[in-house]
């Protein structure tokens, strides 16, 4: 398949490619504002939207880390639309391997070929049982393909952005931190020559308009910082925040101190509340 656009997270030389992530991470430092349109948009309707709001998006994506996480199909095409802007792309999921068994998913290799610099993995949406008790034995073997599936899309040169969070029994429970635990243990294990992206969605904040307090939520961020300390890749891990986002609590949340950026749900889908979430 022949994409214009100049991938943004490789080239031929992985190495060297590798040293340019790290160092436009270490030089960029900017917020992060990840928007996943999830199914909220056809095919027809995310090209719609792109070409209404390109210019506006670019202009906001000038000063700002902007990826846009439409579904699988739009990808290619919103890749050659999104050619020299300032916005970045990124899909919603991929198989935990390059090449297999895996029907229904899409591997990281397509990613690659239609220029995703990003792929948000192990969202609550996702996850086989996003309600229940996440330390029982099924979501603990997810937590563990959650992890392939960040090995896999690194080894694409794409950068993971790896959602965990604990459900509403769990906070009551004072679960939160046990669960994020279990959550990252894998990821923390592996190899990684990229830090992966962690975005910290409490279940019960997702499309509720409930959210955690700052104190909470930068509480969490510390946990998990803290869980990568042992990592040896020489750059900081990134933590986004995620759930019920809107212009009027974005403000509140920028207040929280160690977060690096917003992962943006149905809010992320109308171009007015977008642009107020950033500006
Ligand atoms: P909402 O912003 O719609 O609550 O969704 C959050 C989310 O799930 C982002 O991944």
């Amino acid at each position: 398949m022949k994409v214009n656009k100049k991938p943004v997270l490789y080239i031929s030389k992985s190495s060297t490619r590798l040293q340019i992530i790290k160092k436009e991470r270490c030089m960029s430092k900017k917020f992060l504002y990840v928007a996943n349109w999830k199914t909220y948009f056809s095919y027809t309707q995310s090209l719609a939207w792109l070409k209404k709001n390109k210019q506006q998006l670019d202009s906001i994506g000038q000063n700002n880390e902007l990826i846009i996480c439409p579904s699988f199909i739009p990808l290619q095409k919103l890749s050659l639309a999104l050619n020299k802007t300032n916005i970045k792309l990124g899909a919603q999921d991929c198989a935990p391997e390059l090449t297999g068994a895996y029907t229904g998913q899409v591997s990281a290799q397509s990613l690659k070929d239609v220029c995703c610099s990003y792929c948000i993995i192990g969202h609550s949406e996702q996850r086989i049982h996003p309600t229940t008790h996440s330390l029982d034995s099924m979501v603990v073997h997810e937590n563990e393909i959650i992890a392939q599936k960040a090995q896999t899309l690194i080894s694409q040169n794409i950068s993971p952005i790896i959602c965990v969070g604990e459900c509403k029994l769990e906070r009551e429970q004072k679960k939160t931190q046990q669960v994020i635990k279990a959550q990252l243990e894998p990821i923390v294990a592996l190899d990684l020559k990229i830090m992966p992206i962690i975005a910290y969605e409490p279940i019960w904040a997702i499309g509720t308009g409930q959210t955690p307090t700052n104190e909470q939520i930068s509480k969490a961020i510390d946990f998990i910082k803290k869980s990568f300390q042992s990592v040896n890749t020489q750059e900081e891990v990134l933590v986004l925040y995620g759930g019920s986002i809107t212009s009027e609590n974005s403000n509140i949340l920028k207040k929280i101190e160690n977060l690096d950026g917003f992962l943006i749900g149905k809010a992320s889908t109308d171009i007015q509340e977008l642009e107020k979430i950033v500006l």
